[in-house]
């Protein structure tokens, strides 16, 4: 079966052969795209599009590669609107409110858990993500941290355990032993589960020894390991990512320059979060500042009830446009080819021949409209491997 798209205005391939005339997103204009078998096939120029089983008329409309989101926590149960009230109030953002979606997501079903999952990634999906990363992290004990990622699995291969987001309850007046719990028993039951291993190194989470351990660990499951760094404040989070070669660090609000420099050197992917600066009322780090010192940046939504209750791509990068220096070719860019890079990924992100079939048409001519019209709902339709 296959599938023509012609007549579309602007194709955003991400190419990097097609940037010489196509700029960072390898754009092509009058272009047309074959998918077959949930593959790209073919990407040309509409005149010389071949036949196809069916053909679909974009009409002038722009397509780009469906998002990758490689930061979301849609795993829990509950919301936390009145934290969100109180610090729209003044009150500031702390940690420890994880605990309280711990204790929704603890007594929440299997069933209420997957139906929460299903809604926010249909919701996703309806906004343009054709690819998602789902953590674990609001279960903290052996069996609900397992289910978590059991219930995740359903939608994506691209789970993460997220045992170490803050020290379990239970474990309050004893840290070391919930490392030990969280590097034995808990990584025994999920790393079944899991693709990767993450930890929240920061002030009120766990430090960089425990994090080191939490990693070493996971590497030695067979887990890729990727951090929460650098959200609240400076600290060793970044530099570790960095020093280790993970593949990304998330977050990556306060940096110095030596984190800046520490993670061009190492390819480390930086992945901002503008809808946690929108939220918590954190100062948003500046995009501009990595893209120029040549770091590869991501956008994703770090989806979750407590720091940023947003699944909407196109609102992040609406954000980073007006508040972090981005283009909207590199903040584009960083939701697409971006998130993949930021999951090691070079099936999604790009629309070339040998390419995952997913794409976006947009209710606009262009990519530029997605932050030119912030909050419009341009997603026309999506189409997924
Ligand atoms: O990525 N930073 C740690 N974890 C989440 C927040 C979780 C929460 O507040 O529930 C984040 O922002
Ligand atoms: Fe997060």
């Amino acid at each position: 079966m296959s599938l023509l798209i012609t007549h579309i205005g602007e194709l955003v391939t991400n190419d990097p052969a097609a940037a010489r005339s196509g700029g960072l997103l390898g754009v092509r204009t009058d272009a047309a795209v074959v998918v077959s078998d949930g593959v790209v096939s073919w990407v040309g120029s509409a005149a010389d599009a071949p036949a196809a089983d069916e053909v679909f008329d974009a009409q002038g409309r722009a397509v780009i590669p469906g998002f990758v989101d490689s930061h979301s926590h849609l795993v829990f149960a509950g919301d936390r609107a009145l934290e969100f009230q109180a610090r729209m109030a003044g009150e500031s953002y702390a940690a420890g409110g994880i605990r309280t979606t711990v204790a929704a997501t603890r007594a929440a079903s299997d069933e209420q858990l997957t139906a929460g999952v299903a809604r926010h990634v249909a919701e996703m999906r309806r906004q343009g993500t054709t690819t998602v990363e789902i953590k674990s992290g609001y279960g903290l004990s052996v069996d609900d941290e397992a289910r978590s990622l059991r219930v995740a699995r359903r939608f994506t291969d691209e789970t993460t355990f997220l045992g170490a987001h803050v020290v379990a309850p239970e474990y309050a007046d004893d840290p070391a032993a919930y490392v030990d719990l969280v590097t034995g028993p808990m990584l025994a039951a999920a790393a079944p589960h899991a693709s990767w291993i993450d930890v929240f190194c920061e002030r009120g989470a766990f430090d960089e020894d425990q994090a080191r351990t939490i990693l070493a660990a996971g590497a030695a499951a067979g887990l890729k390991g990727r951090l929460h760094a650098n959200q609240l404040g400076e600290g060793p989070g970044v530099r570790l990512a960095a020093e280790l070669g993970l593949t990304a660090v998330d977050h990556c609000t306060y940096l110095t320059d030596g984190d800046v420099h520490a993670l061009r050197d190492a390819g480390t992917v930086a992945t901002l979060l503008p809808g946690v600066e929108f939220s918590t009322r954190h100062p948003y780090p500046s995009g501009r500042r990595l893209l120029d010192a040549g770091v590869t940046v991501a956008i994703a939504s770090d989806c979750n009830p407590g720091s940023c209750y947003t699944s909407s791509l196109p609102f992040c990068i609406a954000l980073a446009v007006r508040e972090m220096g981005m283009t909207p070719a590199e903040a584009v860019w960083a939701a697409t080819a971006g998130g993949a890079a930021a999951l090691g990924r070079t099936d999604v992100g790009v629309l070339v021949p040998g390419a995952r079939a997913d794409l976006v048409l947009l209710d606009a001519p262009t990519h530029v409209h997605l932050a030119y019209r912030p909050g419009v709902p341009l997603v026309a339709r999506t189409w997924t491997s």
